[in-house]
């Protein structure tokens, strides 16, 4: 499946795939709810309704061993919302391409970003079949803004850069968002090499940001959490270190305070600094 739905242009939110409306008959032709999928189990632990047995079962095998994934996921969404309040505020940007994008849950990245400048441009990423699903909900821009969804694969760049340029100016610069999404991409699939080539596409000015699961925080119980979600889940998960994970802001500049855990990036109130997650993250310009 692949295609995009444009709020603002030929094929407006209601006449796409975009359109399929959640539990219907037709949803469900498209996926197998039988096998946990990483969108859907994030949206367990996030509390959220779009889930299955089978995401819920998985997400009750991590909380099992690591409860406190409850709160480095909410610590992961918080991550988001700053960043874009951040790139959008302080920096001025007005571009974003957030891949991986999720199930829509509060502070989608065009809500933050347009309640900061209006005018914020979006295109969405994903390649699950539930996110496409609910694509609507991340069409709903402002008038003087525009949001688009794609249906593609992170590791079909080429694709996402081709269709996001229908919305999206590269002559300008634009925030590339991978947040919590470079784990389910392996090394075989070359994830230094796909990051490298979004932002071979993007001028000077333009970002960076990323948040990923770590490897190095209490490894042995993290390997554990790995080897239980790879069992039972449709996208395979390769954790990284402190060092791998900055390691895809290579010749870029780090934003302070560099890759840290999401929690302590910029936090905003002594709650969020005081998070558990389990996600190292980074903002980076382009020179
Ligand atoms: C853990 S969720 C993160 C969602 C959101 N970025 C956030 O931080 O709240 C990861 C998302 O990446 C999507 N994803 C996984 N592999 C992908 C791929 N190869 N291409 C595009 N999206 C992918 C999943 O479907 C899921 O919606």
């Amino acid at each position: 499946m692949d295609g995009p739905v444009s709020s603002d242009g030929t094929r407006p939110a209601g006449e796409g795939r975009g359109a399929i409306p959640p539990g219907s008959e037709e949803e469900h032709a498209t996926f197998d709810t039988s096998v946990a999928h990483l969108a859907r189990v994030y949206n367990y632990w996030l509390g959220g309704k779009d889930n299955y047995e089978a995401d819920r079962k998985a997400g009750d095998q991590v909380i099992q061993v690591q409860p406190e994934v409850v709160d480095s996921v909410r610590a992961g969404r918080a991550f988001l919302a700053r960043v874009v309040r951040y790139l959008a505020g302080e920096v001025g940007i007005r571009q974003f391409l957030d891949i991986g994008t999720g199930i829509p849950t509060a502070d989608n990245t065009h809500e933050v970003a347009q309640s900061v400048a209006p005018e914020s441009r979006v295109v969405y990423v994903d390649n699950d079949p539930v996110v496409l699903a609910h694509a609507r909900a991340l069409l709903s821009s402002s008038p003087e803004g525009a949001t688009d969804y794609l249906d593609a694969d992170l590791r079909d760049t080429q694709t996402i850069l081709t269709e996001a340029a229908r919305t999206l100016d590269f002559s300008r610069p634009v925030a590339v968002m991978l947040i919590a999404v470079l784990h389910v991409i392996g090394n075989d699939d070359d994830p230094y090499g796909i990051v490298a080539s979004l932002m071979n596409a993007a001028p000077t000015g333009s970002y960076l940001a990323l948040s990923h699961v770590v490897s190095d925080i209490e490894p042995q119980k993290m390997e554990e959490v790995r080897s239980r979600l790879n069992r039972v889940m449709f996208q395979q998960s390769t954790y990284r270190s402190h060092a791998e994970v900055t390691r895809f802001f290579d010749g870029l500049e780090l934003v302070q305070p560099g890759v840290v855990r999401v929690q302590e990036w910029r936090p905003d109130s002594e709650v969020e600094a005081k998070r558990t997650s389990r996600l190292w993250g980074g903002v980076a310009r382009k020179r």
